[in-house]
Formats: C-alpha cells, sequence, structure tokens
C-alpha cells in the first residue's frame, strides 16, 4: 500500500512537472484527486485493509492528497502569474503615441452661406419663411405676371407634373402666398430648392436654392430697396463693397433691375476672379408690379413693396471662391472638409 502510493504520488510530481498550461494542470487533478482519480479508488478499496491499519493507512492517503494538492496549488499559482505577466507584455500602452482624430461634421457651405443671409436679414427686422418645393402653375407663373404664351415660362425650362402642377422654377410664388395671406406689412426672405431642367455644368444644375426677398407696406420705395441691398451687400461682402443697379425686366416687378457688387477680390480694378469688369452679378430686384400686388388682394394704391431673388449657390461659390456648382453637390469629403 505504501508503495503504492509513493508511485502514485511520485507519478503526480512528475505529471505536475511537465504541465505546460493551466488546462494540463487540471487534467491532472482530475485524474488523481477527481471522483474517478487514482487515489480516490486507493481510498475506495480501504475496506480490504485490515481494520487495525486502517488508521495509519488513511493518515498516509490523507497526507499523500495534501501535498498533492499542495503543489498543484503552487504549479497553478506560478502559471497565473506567468500568464497575467505575458498578457501585460502584450497589452502594452504606448502613451507618447498620437492620439486619435476625431472627426466631426460640420455644416455643408450652401448652409453656412444661407445662415449668413438669413442673419443679415433677420438682423434687420425681416422673417424666414418657406413655401412649397411642388407649387401650383398659378403661383409660380400666374400670379407673377407671367401668363400663358409669355416668353419668360419657356425661358425657365419648367418640370411639370401635370398642366397645373410644376416643380417650382424659382422661389417667387412665395411672394404671392405671403401676400395673400393680408398680414401686412410684410418683411420677409423664403430660402428654398427650386428646379428647371437644365443640363448640369460648372454653373448649372436642375436642382439649386433661391433666396426671395420681399416688403411691402406704407410708403415703400425704391431708395429703400436700394438702402437694402446696399446694407446687405456690405455685411456680406465686406464694408467696402459698392454696388450697382442696372436696370433690367422682371414680369412681376416694375422697375426690375440687376444688382452687381464691387469685386471683392481686387476691390474694383479688374481680376480673373470678375473676369476683368471689376462687378459680380448678385442679384435681381424690383418694385412688386401693381397687377401682381392686386392679383394677391393688396391694394396698390395703398401700399408699394420691393422685391428681390438670389441663388444660394453663386453667393456661396463667389464667397469660398469656388469655381465650379457641381463641387456643392458631389459631396466629396475631402471639399467638404475644407469650410
Ligand atoms: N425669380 C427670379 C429668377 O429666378 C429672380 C428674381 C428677380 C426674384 C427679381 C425677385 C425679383 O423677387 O424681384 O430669375
Amino acid at each position: 500500500m505504501k508503495e503504492k502510493l509513493q508511485k502514485i504520488r511520485e507519478h503526480a510530481m512528475a505529471q505536475i512537472r511537465e504541465a505546460g498550461n493551466l488546462n494540463a494542470l487540471n487534467d491532472v487533478r482530475v485524474a488523481v484527486l477527481g471522483k474517478k482519480g487514482e487515489l480516490t479508488s486507493v481510498l475506495k478499496g480501504m475496506k480490504d485493509v485490515a481494520p487495525e491499519e486502517r488508521p495509519k493507512v488513511g493518515q498516509l492517503v490523507n497526507e499523500t492528497r495534501e501535498e498533492i494538492e499542495r503543489v498543484l496549488e503552487e504549479a497553478k499559482k506560478k502559471m497565473e502569474a506567468l500568464v497575467r505577466e505575458e498578457r501585460l507584455k502584450a497589452e502594452v500602452i504606448d502613451v507618447t503615441l498620437p492620439a486619435k482624430r476625431n472627426l466631426s461634421g460640420h455644416r455643408h457651405p450652401n448652409t453656412i452661406a444661407l445662415e449668413e443671409v438669413e442673419r443679415i436679414f433677420i438682423g434687420m427686422g425681416y422673417e424666414v419663411v418657406e413655401g412649397p418645393e411642388i407649387e401650383y402653375d398659378l403661383y409660380n407663373f400666374e400670379k407673377l405676371n407671367i401668363p400663358d404664351g409669355h416668353p419668360a415660362k419657356d425661358e425657365q425650362d419648367t418640370f411639370y407634373i401635370n398642366k397645373d402642377i410644376v416643380l417650382r422654377t424659382q422661389t417667387s410664388p412665395c411672394q404671392a402666398r405671403v401676400m395673400e395671406q393680408g398680414k401686412l406689412p410684410i418683411r420677409m426672405i423664403a430660402p428654398g430648392r427650386v428646379f428647371r431642367s437644365d443640363e448640369v455644368d460648372a454653373t448649372h444644375s436642375p436642382s439649386f436654392h433661391q433666396i426671395e426677398g420681399l416688403v411691402v407696406d406704407k410708403n415703400i420705395t425704391f431708395a429703400d430697396l436700394k438702402g437694402t441691398l446696399e446694407e446687405f451687400a456690405k455685411e456680406l461682402f465686406g464694408p467696402e463693397t459698392r454696388t450697382k443697379f442696372r436696370p433690367h425686366h422682371f414680369p412681376f416687378t416694375e422697375p426690375s433691375a440687376e444688382v452687381d457688387v464691387s469685386c471683392f477680390k481686387c476691390g474694383g480694378s479688374g481680376c480673373r476672379f470678375c473676369k476683368g469688369s471689376g462687378w459680380i452679378e448678385i442679384l435681381g430686384c424690383g418694385m412688386v408690379h401693381p397687377h401682381v400686388l392686386e392679383m394677391c388682394g393688396i391694394d396698390p394704391e395703398q401700399y408699394t413693396g420691393f422685391a428681390f431673388g438670389m441663388g444660394l449657390e453663386r453667393i456661396a461659390l463667389l464667397k469660398y471662391e469656388i469655381d465650379d456648382m457641381r463641387l456643392l453637390y458631389e459631396n466629396d469629403i475631402r471639399f467638404l472638409g475644407q469650410f
């Protein structure tokens, strides 16, 4: 019996020494001390030992068990420490490495330009309103003095939904919608998307944005229009900016004008940016046509008004010196990241 226990002990010790990992150690435990383990089967054989020998043998078995357990536990602790050390080595953090950059999004150049224009007009007491992108022919053309057969209707190559409904070709229908509500005086701007059946190139897109402006009150004159737009141009392009009103024609304003600003790049002496002229066109405007006021339920004998309309993309392109409108729509992060 003594020899048998000795053998079990030596065998177990050898196996513990050889065990290469925690799982192998556990296998040794099960093989020796487990329910069906070698030592356990010795205990089960105690009934064959002479009764007077039993206490002695029992003590021997217990001593062997305790020793194996102790050595197993030591080996386990050693191995765990080794594993931990290796993991720490593998997971070492180099605090001197440059940090990962957190890329946060930001506003599109169109949005930056729009918010700038809104800020300026809100500062002058204007309200920001919106109209529908899918619009009645009635508002897009008719109430703006553009009846069937009028050449302006052909000029603005229109997307028709049916004969009465169009994708609005301009934000000007917002003028008619606001005037019809009958709340006077009016001081509003109406930004939004417009649509024209145009081919895409550096300056055209079938969908772009305009900002409409409308003021209606008693005693509004062309001087108010000029003063307002001059102030706007100075705010947007800098205090040195000069403005020039060139006579033009729009069906819904009379008289009408196009507004140029002095080139903010060369100051007016002429450069590549203003194509040598010193001036850059930014918008159309005029005094609201009496017939338009009338059609929208406002008495032109009592009230007068002015209106203006500008292309948002054009403002963004000018402000940021971008030479191709397509860049605004392609969503190339290398482009957008620059603003
Ligand atoms: N709606 C015109 C266009 O798309 C722009 C415009 C011109 C708007 C004169 C106006 C205006 O309000 O008074 O070409």
